[in-house]
């Protein structure tokens, strides 16, 4: 079963090929259009997946070694992202899989990253327990088997990502920032400055970064951005923690409360050091396994969609052809 997908619901234009379950090609064209911008322009991501989707879905045919006829079903992502970011891949999966005479598949984006840490030689064992952190979400999933998902929790303010990427751009770091304050924060001292850390209702696993980012604005306004590069980091890296701290209490709170075994962190906000650090040693303290997605998979990508669309194939699903883009899709 080889299965192609397509990933165009932010700034990644990406196509994979999955064959038997394993990504033979994984190509990722991120757009640095949005940089000067400070963040995502939907106008110009659709057009950049646009200009870039029949080369990028080539060059993924290509390394894999795979001709057009061999495939078994196209999948791509409808939901959520950006309505024409979306509709760019969606349309091209669509009228290749009704050129081809094989099955459509569409796939939840986020969706995508819960399956994202299968790609991997060892993976977590049903049940278990998925957080989610992500540019546009952050969430605790109890994953009960394939496609039997309970949402156990989420943010009622900002995305772990967004909060990231809202804090480097008061600090002048540019766009996406998440990357440049994980580097930032590893040379920092974590406790140089006490940032609040928001737990809402103790047994809750919802979540608010708003507060967070709001306490680092004042900061800054009291004390203006550093200069040295010194109490810069020790910024980034009392930011981190203090977003880090929240992330691994309610993942560990949710695992205990579901009383599963494995946990899997997913999504663009899982390639932080240092949350892959403190989860790993909070689950190494608590006897829990901790599954995380190679860093190629953590970021939008292609494969993580093919993966799903193969799942879905492995269970005879498909989606009809006239399936919509949904913005504000929710996790099933
Ligand atoms: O999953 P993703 O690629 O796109 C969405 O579905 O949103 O996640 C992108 C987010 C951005 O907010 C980016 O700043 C953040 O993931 N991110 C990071 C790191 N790498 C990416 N945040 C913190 N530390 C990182 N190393
Ligand atoms: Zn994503």
């Amino acid at each position: 079963m080889t299965v192609l997908g397509i990933e165009t619901s932010c700034d990644e234009t990406s196509a994979a090929v999955v064959r038997d379950g394993r990504v033979c090609s994984n190509v990722i064209s991120s757009q640095y259009v949005h940089q000067k911008y400070g963040g995502v322009v939907p106008e110009l991501a659709s057009r950049a997946h646009q200009r870039l989707i029949t080369q990028v879905v080539q060059e993924a045919l290509d390394a894999a070694d795979c001709q057009k006829g061999e495939l078994d079903a196209v999948a791509a992502t409808f939901g959520p992202g950006l309505i024409g970011a979306l509709l760019v891949g969606l349309n091209f999966g669509k009228a290749l899989a009704y050129g081809l005479g094989i099955p459509f598949v569409g796939v939840n984006h986020m969706e995508g990253h819960l399956y994202s840490v299968m790609l991997h030689d060892s993976a977590p064992e049903y049940p278990f327990v998925a957080l989610i952190v992500s540019g546009g979400h952050t969430m605790l999933v109890h994953v009960e088997g394939p496609f039997r998902h309970l949402v156990l929790g989420q943010t009622r303010d900002d995305a772990a990502g967004e909060a990231f990427d809202k804090v480097a751009k008061m600090l002048g770091l540019g766009y996406p920032g998440g990357p440049r304050i994980d580097a930032l924060a590893a040379r920092g001292n974590p406790r140089a400055i006490q940032f609040p850390r928001s737990f809402l209702d103790p047994q809750s696993l919802d979540f608010s970064f708003s507060g967070i980012k709001t306490a680092v604005l004042y900061h800054l306004r009291d004390n203006g951005v550093p200069e040295q590069e010194s109490a810069l980091a020790d910024l980034c890296a009392s930011f981190q923690q203090s977003v880090v701290d929240v992330l691994v209490r309610k993942t560990i709170l949710a695992a205990t409360g579901a009383a599963v075994k494995d946990i899997s962190v997913a999504g663009g906000v899982s390639a932080n050091s240092g949350l892959r650090n403190a989860l790993g040693k909070a689950c190494g303290e608590q006897g829990l396994r901790l599954f995380m997605p190679r860093m190629e998979y953590c970021m939008d990508n292609g494969g993580m969609i093919a993966y799903v669309g193969w799942m879905k194939r492995m269970q005879d699903i498909r989606s009809p052809l006239d399936l919509t883009a949904v913005a504000g899709l929710e996790l099933a």
